[in-house]
């Protein structure tokens, strides 16, 4: 007994001696937290924006804070965030995401997979076929939004908005991308948004490791449905699978990636095209219609450039700025390095620290740029010409300490590892707000009700999801 106590004492102060880190000349501030090993997870997981700015006001603009094990240095201040994006020899993008593969998607694939599948992707999302995957697209949504309310019908139909902008671009993402016609012998596209929905409730704690035994069981469940809903996707010829579907296939079974991996993969991808679409079409239809003004100018545009606007490069400032002024609102995107080779980081204040090897390296523009006060006034409010100049064109300058910002605005990433599908996103969403606005009369069941608060858990996780809903009713325009 006493030499199993004394064995324990002696490995527990080995591990504090082991991994004992204090702070150097050269290091940021350092914050371990009380707690040994875990630090600031639990802060750091509830709410990260509150956690990030309580470590700002403390530490300044760079700080690093330990969490589950972890060392994370967390970069604030956006001048001097191109020292961390342009590093891609110091600072990995891949390993941190295949930790994250692992977690959620249980998915390992060979060492330079992702990049091939990203270049594939570039070529199908931005290339030639780019016309034809916006065609596709707009066809599914025009017929689901039909389906969900027949052009003859007369009466109000009540309904969440961010139930109606998810499930409705969810299932026509699916369906351009996946899926293929409902007849064609392919998943009903419900189904599998049902199972994707679950298994979004649990992603936050699927990528923390949080899961509590009742969830693991549940989330394992989801995932299997949903692997075996994919199965067939972008396999045989008549799955009705788009392009890019079929060429990821062929090139994970060229890999050697066997049929369950690639299945796995596949809901990878689910995630990465559909999880965030969604939720920004609701943000930006629910602050329109909680700013009235911004509605009627948004609807004056639209409906000025409407037979224009199945063409991408048309002319929408008043879209966009709204758009982006949405984004900047919604858009939580945590970007993570992980520090493969000790890095002199050159603030933009003349300031020099030193990452260290193992450590992870973390942007957060959702605190700055996106929500500092000093770079956007009145950062909570949401103001649909924020981005816009007296006459009209787009606004893109924005200034902090004096300088003109590179970054005033973050939510599709930067540099190489920024979003490869944002045209075709920026698109979809201008499509569906269109048409539900031109199309359909919609408007709030409570003419005085607020946006919904967000939910403090996704911070880092892309787009935000609201608490509740917004409650709208829509029936088709009279002159259908
Ligand atoms: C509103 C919708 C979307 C938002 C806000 C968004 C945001 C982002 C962000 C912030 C990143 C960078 C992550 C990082 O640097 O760590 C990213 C990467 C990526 N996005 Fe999106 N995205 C959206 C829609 C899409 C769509 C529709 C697609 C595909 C068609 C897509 C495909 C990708 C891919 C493949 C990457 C990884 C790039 C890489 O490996 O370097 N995204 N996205």
């Amino acid at each position: 007994m006493i030499w199993t106590v004394f064995l324990l004492v002696q490995a527990v102060l080995l591990y504090f001696i082991l991994t004992h880190r204090s702070r150097s000349k050269t290091d940021p501030p350092l914050d371990k937290g009380v707690i040994p090993w875990l630090g600031h997870a639990l802060e750091f997981g509830k709410d990260a924006s509150k956690f990030l700015n309580r470590m700002k006001l403390k530490h300044g603009d760079i700080f690093t804070v330990r969490a589950a094990g972890r060392y994370v240095t967390v970069l604030l201040d956006p001048h001097s965030y191109d020292t961390v994006i342009n590093d891609s020899d110091s600072l990995d993008f891949t390993r941190y995401a295949q930790v994250l593969m692992e977690r959620i998607f249980n998915l390992r694939l060979p060492h330079d997979q992702p990049a091939k599948a990203k270049a594939m992707m570039i070529k199908h999302f931005r290339g030639a076929n780019f016309g034809a995957l916006n065609g596709t697209m707009i066809r599914h949504l025009r017929a689901l939004l039909k389906a969900e309310m027949p052009l003859n019908q007369k009466d109000w139909k009540d309904e969440g908005l961010f139930n109606l902008s998810y499930s409705l671009l969810f299932k026509a993402g699916y369906l351009t991308l996946f899926g293929g016609e409902q007849n064609n012998n392919s998943t009903d596209p419900s189904r599998v948004y049902e199972e994707y929905k679950k298994f979004d409730s649990l992603l936050t704690k699927l990528a923390r490791g949080t899961l509590k035994p009742e969830e693991k069981r549940t989330a394992q469940s989801v995932r299997q449905r949903l692997w075996e809903l994919l199965a067939p996707a972008g396999l045989t010829e008549d799955s009705g699978s788009s392009p890019w579907l079929h060429a990821y296939r062929r090139l994970l079974q060229e890999e050697g990636v066997d049929e369950e991996m690639q299945r796995k993969a596949v809901l990878m991808q689910l995630w990465a095209t559909q999880g965030n679409v969604g939720p920004a079409a609701f943000w930006l239809l629910g602050f329109l219609l909680t700013h009235p003004e911004a509605l009627t100018v948004v609807k004056t545009e639209m409906e000025t450039s409407e037979t224009l606007l199945l063409d991408r490069h048309v002319d929408t400032p008043v879209f966009d700025s709204a758009l982006e002024e949405a984004l900047r609102l919604t858009a939580a995107p945590f970007i993570t390095r992980e520090v493969v080779q000790e890095k002199t980081l050159h603030m933009a204040d003349g300031q020099e620290y030193l990452l260290r090897k193992g450590d992870r390296v973390c942007l957060f523009p959702f605190n700055s740029p996106q929500m500092d006060p000093e770079i956007h006034q009145e950062p909570q409010k949401f103001k649909y010409d924020r981005f816009l100049n007296k006459d009209g064109s787009a606004k893109r300058d924005f200034y902090k300490g004096g300088r003109r910002l590179k970054y005033y605005t973050m939510p599709w990433g930067a540099g190489t590892n920024g979003c490869v599908g944002k045209q075709f996103a920026i698109n979809t969403i201008r499509q569906f707000v269109y048409m539900v606005l031109t199309d359909y009369d919609l408007e709030l069941c409570d003419p005085d009700a607020q946006m919904p608060e967000v939910d403090a858990g996704r911070y880092g996780f892309g787009m935000l999801q609201p608490q509740g809903d917004l409650l709208v009713r829509y029936k088709p325009r009279k002159r259908l």
